[in-house]
């Protein structure tokens, strides 16, 4: 038995951590990854099935919430890579991670050159999220997801020209040729924990109860084999007691993504590190929760009730699928021309600031906006993992 976070008792019946208890009386300690999934997606409890969210009325900003213009370098990002592929028709964007649909209304508005060839994929694991992408776009019905492509059948082509927008619960069955991208996605996916007990001696980090069945307890079992693929030949040598995350789930998003895709590129925009990196760092640190835009308290607290984020292992994931490549967010918005779009914001306000109208404002804003998603102190400081995709 290690360290004890306190929780309090479940006080009434049906939350996160009553089911949580529940499992852990069936099956014993569980791996944390289960812990976080019920915590963030257990459809009656989850804090993403329960109004969790990210935006300004949300939980936490997110470079899609802070305002329209990291969508319009998006949208520029969509129209290089749409010409790179030969201008296909349909040009199949899947967002993972979709939310309430705000980068893909931002992307919208920016009008990109490829819209009339446009099927976007909203994917968002949550119900009530799904529900609000319906207030402000057109959502086509799931079983048009995927159209056939350009020589399958003209016809329905012609039916379904762009731009046409998709929410699915989870990524579509492919293959399609286009652009998989997603922000702030993996962080959210469930990890499992492993802690350096001893000198080479890595043990598991499990979530059991104390004897009274009152409170959440860590317990440390032997790692599995299987786990210690990420901890394998670390440098620096992690001091005992150091923790890193298993990220198996994130891993497995990007190999189904890469899957999905035949041909194209895949982009996922996040807070990262590398596993040598966390075992050097506190733990909570890189394991984080947060709600009502403030950080929140220790991961088995409050169950249900704050998001639980854990940066990406940068190798971890990369070990999924060669041709990784990695920039920050900074380099990357400025390479699809953030700084232009601010000078252009700058013009819009020059001509129009008298006028005072939305386009005005809007104009203005592009400058604050840009210093935040740039910052290199905070979200420009991000990484994008890059992968180009080849059919094989
Ligand atoms: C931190 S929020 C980011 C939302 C949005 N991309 C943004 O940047 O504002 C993470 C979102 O990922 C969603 N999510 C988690 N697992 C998912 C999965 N496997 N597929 C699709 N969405 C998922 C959550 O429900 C949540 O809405």
């Amino acid at each position: 038995v290690t360290e004890t976070p306190a929780v309090p008792s479940p006080a009434t019946t049906g939350s996160a951590l009553e089911e949580v208890a529940a499992r852990i009386r069936r099956h014993g300690p569980l791996p944390f990854d289960e812990v976080m999934r019920i915590a963030l997606y257990d459809p009656a409890h989850g804090f993403y099935a329960t109004g969790g969210a990210a935006g300004r009325r949300g939980d936490f900003i997110t470079s899609v919430e802070v305002g329209p213009l990291f969508g319009a370098v998006i949208a520029r990002a969509l129209d290089a890579w749409w010409d790179e592929l030969g201008r296909p028709d349909p040009f199949v964007v899947i967002e993972g991670a979709a939310g309430s649909g705000t980068l893909a209304r931002a992307v919208l508005h920016a009008r990109p050159a490829c819209l009339p060839a446009l099927t976007y994929v909203l994917v968002e694991r949550s119900a009530p999220l799904r529900e609000r992408q319906h207030d402000h776009l057109q959502i086509t019905g799931a079983s048009h997801a995927l159209p056939p492509r350009d020589e399958d059948a003209e016809t329905v082509r012609d039916v379904a020209s762009g731009p046409r927008f998709v929410s699915l619960p989870d990524l579509p069955i492919g293959p399609v040729t286009g652009v998989i991208l997603a922000n702030e996605l993996l962080d959210n996916l469930p990890i499992k924990l492993l802690e350096l007990v001893a000198p080479g001696e890595w043990c598991e980090v499990r979530v059991g109860l104390t004897p009274d069945e009152r409170e959440l307890v860590e317990y440390l079992v032997p790692a599995d084999p299987s786990l210690l693929d990420v901890v394998a030949g670390l440098d620096p040598t992690p001091a005992v007691g150091a923790r890193v995350p298993v990220q198996l789930e994130a891993a497995d998003w990007v190999r189904r993504a890469a899957e999905v895709l035949e041909r194209g590129r895949l982009a996922l925009l996040d807070y990262a590190d590398t596993t040598a990196s966390f075992a050097a760092r506190a733990s909570d640190e890189w394991l984080r929760t947060y709600r009502g835009h403030e950080r929140g308290t220790a991961a088995l607290h409050d169950l249900g009730y704050q998001d639980i984020t854990c940066e990406v292992a940068i190798d971890q994931v990369g070990r999924v699928r060669s041709g990784l490549e990695v920039e920050t967010q900074a380099a990357f918005l400025r390479r699809f021309g953030i700084e232009e779009l601010v000078e252009e914001g700058r013009q819009i306000w020059h001509e129009r600031g008298h006028i005072g109208d939305l386009e005005a404002i809007r104009g203005r804003s592009r400058v604050n906006e840009a210093t935040a998603l740039l910052d290199a102190g905070g979200l420009g400081a991000f990484s994008v993992l890059h992968w180009r995709v080849l059919p094989r």
